[in-house]
């Protein structure tokens, strides 16, 4: 069956769901509950989700207790999150206790573990429909079946390497938004599950990435955030060869007022053309998250990350060479298997010399089937504890500095939400949180803010213009 054919195919499901679900509901407009675990490819997956869900008929909501339908879109990336998705799945029970017809359903990064998707179905006989990242097109035939057979429904499909363009969107946000470039991940960190669940690397057609970027831009975004795993090494399998930074150039000369973000880069593959675009285009966030994960290169090479502290370095200072008011943020992660004291003050080391605006920090966590998870590891939970701690210290007397030195100056920012009766939360270009005072008609405009204050790490500022 071609992609278009089975996309209509799904279109028919569809059709009849919104027939089938009010019956069974006993409402015109059955209530759907989405939750979403993880990182934005998720929140951008959600979001189609919710798309095929309102063509279903449903209406969305926020409460859990109103829903028909329940789906968690869960993460995979750390025994955390993992078991977050556990406990909150086993509060499910007592909603489906009281409404037999509930349909619960979860889906996701989790989802493409055999042994997970297992266990979910073992413990929780209440789950009516589990499904995985690469059938996300096919939700409404899976809907349609669990619904019309009564029967529980495990669908793990395998990656096809294709990309199903066309699915709707229901779009969290008015004026923020996210945009994937490409899908899963090629990189094989040992660490690291995100390849094993999501597949192949894939980038869509630049065509259909501007055309999104247009149609977002003329219904009000204001930032778009371009999204994938590593966008440095967007253009692999597409027929015209596109590279990211020609990409990112082509979005930001799209006519309008609005601001463009783009994550993850791998240090690996961040170029100089992509530093080079980012400093020429005022429309480009200064902003660039650039995981470095260890400041040692003997844990480098134990990761699979193919660069060294040195190239790190080397991109880093021509970034900070090229772009006016940079943001450098990043992931790092304490206590790989067998990481010494002394690997450790590499990483404190690498901190020191880059002075991140700020730094994701996470405790290893291992990951079943991943390499990292039998290397040999003779700290404990408490030495790693200890570390983070010394490392969250540096980082919080870095930032502290940063924000010091941002008082008295004047950026441009989007006001993005309220943070209480009269205070408003704006964001810099760079991504810095700066509270402002006003209403929230303010809301997802563009003001000039100069910073007055930093306490705590907040900043505060006022309006000027
Ligand atoms: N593709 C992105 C990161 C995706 S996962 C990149 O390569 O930068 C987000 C972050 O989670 C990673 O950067 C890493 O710091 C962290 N992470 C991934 N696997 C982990 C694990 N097993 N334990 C702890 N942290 C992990
Ligand atoms: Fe995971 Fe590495 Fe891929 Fe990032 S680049 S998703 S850390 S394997
Ligand atoms: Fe988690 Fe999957 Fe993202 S594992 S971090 S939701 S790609």
């Amino acid at each position: 069956m071609s992609e278009n054919n089975s996309l209509e195919r799904q279109e028919e499901y569809t059709e009849m769901l919104r027939d089938i679900l009010p019956l069974r509901y006993d409402t015109d407009s059955p209530r759907a509950f989405v939750h979403t675990y993880g990182c934005q490819q998720n929140v951008a997956d959600s979001e189609r989700i919710k798309g095929m869900l309102e063509k279903m008929g449903c209406t969305l909501t926020e409460e859990k207790e109103e829903a028909d339908i329940i789906l968690f879109n869960t993460c995979a990336v750390r025994e955390h999150a993992e078991d977050r998705v556990f406990g909150n799945v086993g509060a499910l029970k007592a909603l489906k206790r009281k409404k037999p017809s509930l349909l619960i359903a979860l889906c996701g990064c989790m989802m493409e573990q055999e042994h997970i998707a297992d266990k979910i179905y073992k413990s929780f006989p209440y789950v009516g429909l589990v499904f995985g990242t690469h059938v996300i097109h096919r939700f409404p035939e899976l809907v349609y079946n669990a619904v019309t057979t009564g029967r529980r429904l495990v669908e793990r499909g395998t990656d096809d390497g294709k990309i199903y363009e066309g699915l709707p969107i229901h779009r969290d946000g008015s004026f923020k938004g996210w945009l994937p470039v490409m899908y899963g991940c090629d990189n094989f960190c040992t660490y690291c599950i995100v390849p094993h669940v999501r597949g192949r690397e894939r980038s869509r057609e630049p065509g259909i990435i501007l055309e999104e970027a247009e149609n977002m831009i003329s219904s009000g975004y204001k930032e778009i955030t371009l999204l994938g795993q590593n966008v440095n090494s967007y253009g692999k399998g597409l027929s015209e060869k596109t590279s990211f930074p020609e990409l990112l150039k082509s979005v930001s000369e799209i006519e309008g007022d609005f601001w463009i973000s783009f994550m993850t880069s791998h240090p690996k593959d961040a170029s100089k053309e992509l530093i080079d675009v980012i400093a020429e285009s005022p429309k480009i966030s200064p902003h660039l998250h650039l995981p470095f994960q260890s400041g040692s290169d003997r844990i480098l090479k134990l990761m699979n990350r193919h660069y060294d502290v040195e190239r790190y370095m080397e991109i880093v200072e021509y970034a900070k060479k090229r772009i006016k008011d940079l943001a450098l943020t990043s992931d790092v992660i304490v206590g790989f298997p067998g990481e010494t004291e002394e690997d450790f003050q590499c990483t404190l080391d690498l901190i020191r010399r880059v002075e991140f605006t700020s730094l994701f920090t996470f405790i290893y966590s291992p990951r079943e089937g991943t390499p990292a998870a039998k290397m040999h590891d003779p700290y404990t939970h408490g030495d790693k504890a200890a570390r983070m701690g010394e490392l969250l210290k540096l980082q919080e007397s870095i930032s502290a500095k940063r924000t010091a030195a941002m008082v008295g100056q004047k950026y441009r920012v989007l006001i993005e939400e309220q943070a209480r009766e009269g205070i408003l939360n704006s964001r810099t270009h760079g991504g810095i949180v700066v509270e402002v005072q006003g209403e929230p008609e303010l809301i997802g405009r563009f003001m000039t803010a100069e910073v007055t204050e930093a306490r705590n790490f907040i900043l505060r500022g006022r309006i000027i213009g």
